[in-house]
């Protein structure tokens, strides 16, 4: 769509919800994990997002943390992040569904997302002592792996991995909205994914119009694509919105 007028499908009036993905921060420097350039063509994720991975290999699982946070500490919210505030500000029954666990959307009030991955700036102890999680917001770690600050155990990042549950209350917030929205926007994500690629299916099962917004048309069942860029596509198709 770059140079040429968006084409806008019919939207409907109500409840909102956006489920997000990695090519949200794409234009903000932030690498996705599949396609030609993704992360995962250089790291395999049973090597790296796993439980069982850390539990071999805390170290180079949380060096390749670690390089990330570095990275993402260098990287600002996009125009599609500030179109997105801009909808959760200004259309009630908005909700906004993040799978990204970079923390830039959060930066842009007055949006703050459900985390369903949470978040590479919160760390929790891997030894499960009851300590809640906590925020670390330095981009490069003194000590790899980092340790529990009341048990001393290893630390881990308050992230989602392969095989784990999502954090129960995002995942059924995310869930009820999906059910509920008369609009849902897929926006950069592969939707491959599951639970959270589920929640297009469970939106368009529940009668709502389902847009996908990605430069790549993806495999998921919605109604119409906007194919192009999230930071391109967002701030016209909110325009509309708002
Ligand atoms: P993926 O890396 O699987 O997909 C990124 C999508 O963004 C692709 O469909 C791209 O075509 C699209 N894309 C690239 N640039 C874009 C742009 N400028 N605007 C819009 N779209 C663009 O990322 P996710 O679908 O988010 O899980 O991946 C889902 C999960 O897989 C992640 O949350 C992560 C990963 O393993 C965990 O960490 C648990």
């Amino acid at each position: 769509m770059v140079g040429r007028e968006l084409r806008l499908p019919p939207l409907p009036a109500g409840p909102v919800a956006v489920l997000c993905g990695a090519g949200l921060a794409a234009a903000s420097g932030v690498p996705t994990f599949r396609g030609p350039a993704g992360l995962w063509r250089r790291h395999r994720p049973e090597e790296l997002a796993t439980p069982a991975a850390f539990a071999r290999d805390p170290r180079l699982v949380w060096e390749w943390y670690d390089w990330r946070r570095g990275l993402i500490a260098g990287c600002r919210p996009n125009a599609g992040h500030r179109a997105l505030a801009r909808l959760a500000g200004s259309r009630p029954g908005t909700t906004l569904i993040s799978q990204n666990v970079d923390g830039l959307q959060e930066r842009v009030p007055p949006a703050r997302p459900l985390l369903l991955h949470g978040s590479i700036w919160r760390l929790r102890c891997a030894g499960g002592c009851g300590r809640g999680e906590w925020e670390d917001r330095r981009p490069r770690l003194p000590e790899l792996p980092p340790r529990c600050p009341d048990c001393g155990g290893l630390a881990r990042p308050a992230v989602v991995w392969f095989g784990e549950g999502l954090p129960a209350g995002s995942w059924r917030r995310a869930a009820a909205a999906a059910s509920a929205c008369a609009l849902f926007l897929a926006v950069g994500t592969s939707a491959v994914v599951q639970p959270a690629a589920g929640l297009i299916d469970l939106a368009r099962s529940a009668g709502a119009v389902t847009i996908e917004v990605n430069p790549e048309p993806t495999a998921a069942a919605v109604d119409h694509r906007l194919v192009g860029p999230a930071e391109e596509i967002l701030p016209a198709l909110v325009a509309a919105l708002v």
